[in-house]
């Protein structure tokens, strides 16, 4: 009987043989992390379906920027929980409003160590928790909420955020900013544009964490989580608009699109390991079910494979962490 000759088993043999060959790895650098900050409270609160993350105040926020900087991750994306809410979301575009202040604190406190990053929607500020402004009929407004967008692109800019993670998911949005921007000669404040974003049952704990008040769902503009083509043809118009990064979302469940949107872009491509694949993985572990660490590098390692270049995670600091000592 013939043995094999070709033996890919010779390179599995040992943990120096592996991790000489591992394909992909880690780095600090290139995991983000997400960071809540609540206006009305005076103790960091926890968030009970995102075990292990809080929503924090503007004083608590700066001990978490310094260990992100500390960390060695590339960035933080903040949003913000207004203690009260209107129908155009005013506190978005307000100068004192809480994700502006979180805004001038964090990259007060993160200096040049890392990339300060902001939610650029309405649902954290809108009494009714859509995405952006309602027309007569309660529709979503597409072009009303440009002008919004507008407005709050400028205020986050200008509290001193220097990535705009653009998740709105309306028409035209990363034109619409890239010329507010340059109009007021913010040049150099670059946008992520969140450019295949599904309507996501994964996006449920975030609910939690932001408070959300939204009734119903997303889904006349949030993608059809069945499209794949779909998603490269978003990601294709916002790099045509000018995105200077474009991310995929979640994670988990879209590596194909991922993996397209990677293979064609000319910019850099990012993913967000949502809320929900985080709760998924906490509860399994903290059952008994799932070897924590494991699933979580797992999990990460597979989104990097599928092609992001980085990954907001709310594992970012314990990642670190743990690459350092590998
Ligand atoms: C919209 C936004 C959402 C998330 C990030 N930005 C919620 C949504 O679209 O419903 C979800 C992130 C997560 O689930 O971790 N501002």
């Amino acid at each position: 009987m013939s043995t094999p000759v070709i033996r890919p088993r010779r390179l599995r043999t040992s943990p120096a043989m592996r991790r000489l060959v591992a394909e992909t790895r880690i780095h600090p650098a290139q995991l983000i992390l997400p960071l809540f900050v609540r206006e009305d409270i005076s103790e960091p609160a926890p968030i009970g379906a995102m075990p292990g993350v809080v929503q924090h105040t503007l004083d608590s926020l700066k001990g978490a920027v310094q260990d992100a900087a500390a960390s060695g991750i590339g960035g933080v994306m903040l949003f913000g929980i207004p203690a009260t809410r209107d129908a155009i979301g005013s506190g978005a575009t307000d100068a004192d409003g809480i994700l502006n202040r979180a805004t001038r604190v964090a990259a007060a406190e993160a200096g040049d160590a890392l990339v300060v990053q902001t939610d650029l929607c309405l649902d954290e500020f809108t009494d009714h928790g859509h995405c952006g402004v309602l027309d007569a009929r309660g529709r979503v407004d597409n072009d009303a909420t440009l002008l919004r967008y507008r407005d709050m692109a400028l205020a986050q800019a200008d509290a001193g955020s220097q990535l705009l993670g653009l998740s709105g998911m309306m028409d035209g949005q990363v034109a619409a900013v890239r010329e507010a921007l340059d109009g007021h000669g913010l040049i150099d404040t670059a946008i992520l544009a969140y450019a295949a974003k599904y309507s996501s049952a994964f996006y449920g704990p975030f609910r939690e964490a932001v408070d959300s008040q939204l009734r119903g769902d997303r889904r006349t503009y949030q993608q059809d989580p069945a499209n794949r083509i779909e998603g490269g043809r978003e990601a294709a118009l916002d790099e045509a608009e000018g995105a200077d990064v474009l991310m995929v979302k979640p994670a988990m469940s879209y590596l194909d699109v991922l993996s397209d949107v990677a293979a064609t872009a000319q910019v850099p491509v990012w993913a967000y390991q949502v809320s929900g694949e985080y709760a998924m993985i906490e509860a399994a572990a903290a059952n008994g079910w799932i070897d924590r660490e494991r699933a979580i590098r797992e999990s990460v390692t597979g989104t990097l494979r599928a092609g992001a270049g980085a990954v907001l995670t709310y594992w970012a600091l314990e990642l670190s962490a743990w690459e350092k000592n590998a």
